[in-house]
């Protein structure tokens, strides 16, 4: 069953010049409840624009958005985005333990028991220990690792993910994705994440939909064959892993520049 829906979803940017220009063309997909999907696409293709009309914090100039069956309009309660720059997204005045907090009391959560929670939603993510640290004190995976503690407090069906991986190193960029998957499986929540690593969505999802250029559409729908659980090494040696990593390449690559 599709939880989320995306219908002929455009977007276009008024230039300074006053004409608008449009950053991604009548995008349409799905996603099914529980599964994990990727979207993949060159930078600047509309990847960001497309996860702020789905977010309901940036209204499209045409088609729709529906999760769970109810059209987005603002802020779905039962959605939430994970930033790509989570320097920013954090509160750099609030511990650790203080911003997975803030996500439980916006959902509500008043009770005696928040902490507790907090701290279980921490050592998922693997930071126990870390819950009086700033932000600051902590590398860029450990602050992406927050990040996405404080989006599972709001308890989401459904998590959005922008790029999450993007600005940490190579090996720790491994790890979190090990960690994700773990969570997925955990929570049993939909998530749709994207990036510009053909490998990265691979290696992660069910399903990947490939964006082509500016102005984006969906240009491939690629179903991943690979088992899991999925492992960094014998996962990204398997024959079937390189060829599809070719085929998503070639169908980027092969979309002509617009
Ligand atoms: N607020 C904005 N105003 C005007 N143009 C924008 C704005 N945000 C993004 N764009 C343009 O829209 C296109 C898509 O941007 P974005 O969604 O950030 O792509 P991606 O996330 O795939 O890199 C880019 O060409 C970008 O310059
Ligand atoms: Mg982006």
């Amino acid at each position: 069953m599709a939880i989320l829906e995306v219908e002929a979803l455009s977007k276009s940017y008024r230039q300074a010049g006053g004409e608008s220009t449009p950053a991604i063309q009548e995008i349409s997909f799905q996603v099914d409840q529980g599964e994990f999907v990727s979207l993949v696409g060159p930078s600047g293709c509309g990847k960001t624009t497309l996860l702020m009309c789905m977010a309901g914090l940036l209204a499209p100039s045409g088609g729709r958005v529906v999760v769970k069956g109810e059209q987005v309009a603002g802020p779905p309660r039962n959605l939430v985005l994970v930033f790509q720059e989570y320097n920013r997204s954090l509160f750099a005045w609030r511990t650790v333990l203080g911003n997975v907090l803030f996500g439980l009391e916006a959902k509500g959560n008043s009770s005696r028991d928040t902490e507790k929670k907090a701290k279980h939603l921490l050592g998922l993510v693997g930071l126990e220990g870390f819950e009086r640290h700033y932000p600051w004190e902590l590398s860029g995976g450990m602050q992406q690792r927050v990040a996405i503690a404080r989006a599972l407090a709001y308890e989401p069906e459904v998590l959005l993910m922008d790029e999450p991986f993007g600005s940490v190193d190579a090996m720790t960029r491994l790890e979190l994705e090990d960690s994700l998957l773990k969570l997925w499986k955990e929570l049993c929540t939909t998530i749709l994440f994207v990036t510009h690593d053909i490998e990265e969505a691979i290696y992660l999802s069910d399903r990947i939909q490939v964006l082509g250029r500016r102005p984006s559409r969906v240009i491939g729908d690629v179903v991943v064959p690979l088992s899991r659980p999925r492992d960094q090494l014998a996962t990204r040696a398997d024959g079937r892993f390189m060829e599809l990593r070719n085929e998503i390449y070639r169908q980027i690559s092969g979309d002509g520049v617009s």
